[in-house]
């Protein structure tokens, strides 16, 4: 089951960026933990912080892999190119978030991106991550490709 995290803006600066907030793990340490825990998964995961390049990645991948665990960044609350590129690929998409955006600033609580993804995840930490991939573990969404 091929599954690909895909993390937005800011978000290869984990461990060194506003560690109250998102923690002091790099998330390349995380993903490590993260193949071990789930060894069944093909995952895999790829950083941009370009919203162009992420859409390209969604389109690369939205119609052959199973699942996509997306962590857009600061572009959840603002990418009508990115809820569109949700719209347009066949992979179910579940939205995560480290922190919880609705205990932050309010323009955090409004995601343009969560209406269209299968549902979405926010506060847990890294776990966060983890938690997504339970759920394609669980749930096995509809198959496809
Ligand atoms: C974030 C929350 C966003 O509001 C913020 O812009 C991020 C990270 C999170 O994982 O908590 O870059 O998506």
């Amino acid at each position: 089951m091929k599954i690909l995290i895909l993390n937005g803006p800011n978000l290869n600066l984990l461990g060194r960026r506003e560690k109250s907030i998102y923690g002091s793990r790099s998330f390349e340490d995380y993903f490590e933990e993260l193949e071990k825990d789930f060894p069944d998964m093909e995952l895999s995961h790829f950083q941009s912080n370009t919203e162009g390049i992420l859409i390209d990645k969604l389109h690369e991948v939205g119609f052959s892999y199973k699942g996509i665990v997306l962590n857009a960044g600061a572009y959840t609350h603002t990418s009508v190119a990115m809820s569109d590129a949700i719209k347009a690929i066949d992979t179910p998409v579940v939205e995560v978030h480290i922190s919880n955006v609705y205990a932050r600033e309010a323009f955090r609580h409004k995601s343009m991106l969560a209406a269209y993804c299968t549902g979405s995840i926010s506060g847990f930490g890294l776990d966060s991550y983890r938690l997504a991939l339970e759920y394609f573990m669980r749930f096995k969404p509809k198959q496809i490709g």
